[in-house]
């Protein structure tokens, strides 16, 4: 049973926020659908995940859901979900339906998803532009085209659907990538879910375990505390597993000796966690582990200090690669000068990804990482942090086995992840509940 938001406010705040935009551009209608169900297999279906822009302007839960905004002399809220069927919910549960839709949830009408072909196409005629997701699947395509076509009709030449399309996402993703109180409340907690599922995972872990085995203490923990989901699928990997970057947990056996890498955040209310550590699979790091950790945690913290207001989104990667690629060289991973393989990039070879990415409503969030006017030929400037976005800091090191690489870091994949909320001064680390330096990670494990 989906029940509403404690607060429809920041939601109609949203809207609001969202209409204002449209109306400064000269107005028009915005349609947006939520997720269609996904069928897993025959008559089975993935369990029901709503879209995360449609979420941020309702709140609203259930699947087949419209929402209409029309900005202009008055604006409008218009919500179109499934009608009330008694028989239907003895089934699949409870559904809110229009009526108690339109009070709890705060919309200015509501009505049936029945009503939803009978009544668009009137409601596009004389708008001037129609906002929409382009990113949309075919069966939002399709009605649309005909929504168009039937008002061309309806118009009789005299009155027009909108002449202009334009993407909604672009603005919405702006909206988003700013987080409000609720919104980081609920990633806050997400993140406490998700550090106590790691340090779980980390108590719990022995060599002869699988893989499976600590997906398992994690799934508990998110559950148990409340978590809906978990926000992508949980990545657990016992010693070369860790070098396949979206390894899945899988039936490996941990190996004395080797390290243990996961990668797992919940979902909490619609908000993701995302959480990466690696500890040994025996408790203690040997050597070589030991040196390629603590340069993967002085990448962290480097990257860490770089993160803050006015700060350009990439500032973070470039201290991060920068610690990364002198510890490289320190280590004899790579040859060279640190210029000369930060310029020729020979640090990809063992850090492949970047340092972070917005995290929100989706573990890869919205939100453009440029911003700005460039000059003419350049590309745009990286966007600059401001407080309320929410990123992630995730510098690793993978190291294959290979001819030119010394034996002692063969099959050694780290990575260190925590979720960052930009604040006035700097950032806040929402999920250090779960610890990063190795001396803590072996004095947990020996709990
Ligand atoms: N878990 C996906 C990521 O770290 O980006
Ligand atoms: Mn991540
Ligand atoms: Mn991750």
């Amino acid at each position: 049973m989906s029940l509403p938001p404690v607060d429809i406010a920041p939601y109609a705040d949203r809207r609001r926020r969202l209409s204002e935009q449209l109306r400064a551009a000269g107005g028009g209608i915005a349609i947006l659908a939520t997720a269609p169900h996904a069928v897993r297999n025959r008559d089975t279906e993935y369990p029901y995940r709503h879209d995360s822009d449609f979420f941020y302007l309702t709140g609203f839960t259930e699947p087949e859901a419209w929402l209409v905004l029309v900005a202009g002399a008055s604006d409008r809220a218009i919500l179109f979900c499934r009608a009330k069927h008694p028989e239907q919910e003895i089934w699949e549960g409870y559904r809110c339906g229009p009526e108690a839709a339109l009070e709890r949830y705060g919309f200015d009408e509501a009505h049936a998803i029945d009503e939803l072909d009978d009544m668009l196409p009137a409601l596009l005629l004389d708008q001037p532009a129609l906002y929409r997701s382009f990113a949309a699947g075919g069966h939002v395509e399709r009605r649309l085209r005909r929504w168009q076509a039937e008002a061309e009709q309806q118009g009789r030449g005299r009155r027009r659907p909108p002449a202009r399309v334009q993407d909604l996402r672009p603005l919405l993703a702006d909206m988003r990538l700013v987080k409000d109180a609720g919104e980081i409340a609920a990633m806050r907690q997400a993140a406490r879910i998700s550090a106590g599922a790691h340090a779980r995972a980390m108590r719990a872990a022995r060599p002869g375990m699988h893989e499976y085995e600590l997906e398992a203490e994690l799934l508990y923990e998110f559950r148990r505390h409340g978590a809906q989901a978990p926000a992508y699928p949980s990545i657990v990997a016992t010693g070369a597993n860790a070098c396949v970057l979206h390894y899945a947990a899988g039936d490996a056996v941990l190996r004395d000796g080797e390290l243990v890498l996961i990668d797992a955040g919940c979902e909490y209310d619609s908000y993701a966690a995302d959480i990466t550590r690696t500890f040994p699979a025996n408790g203690r790091f040997n050597g070589p582990q030991r040196a390629l950790y603590d340069l993967v945690a002085a990448a962290q913290e480097a990257a860490v200090q770089a993160t803050a207001p006015g700060r350009s989104w990439n500032d973070a990667h470039e201290a991060a690669i920068r610690v990364l690629a002198q510890g490289m060289l320190d280590e004899g991973l790579l040859q060279g000068s640190l210029d000369g393989v930060l310029e020729s990039g020979a640090y990809t070879r063992f850090y492949m990804h970047h340092t972070g990415h917005w995290l929100g409503l989706d573990v890869h969030d919205v939100g453009d990482y440029r911003g700005g006017e460039s000059a003419p030929g350049a590309e745009r400037p990286w966007r600059a942090l401001a407080p309320g976005m929410v990123l992630t800091i995730e510098p690793g090191i993978y190291v294959r086995e290979a001819d030119d690489v010394p034996r002692r870091f063969w099959d050694i994949g780290i990575r260190i992840e925590d979720d960052a909320l930009v604040t006035a001064e700097g950032c806040e680390l929402m999920t250090r509940g779960v610890p990063v330096q190795a001396r803590e990670i072996e004095a947990l494990m020996r709990e």
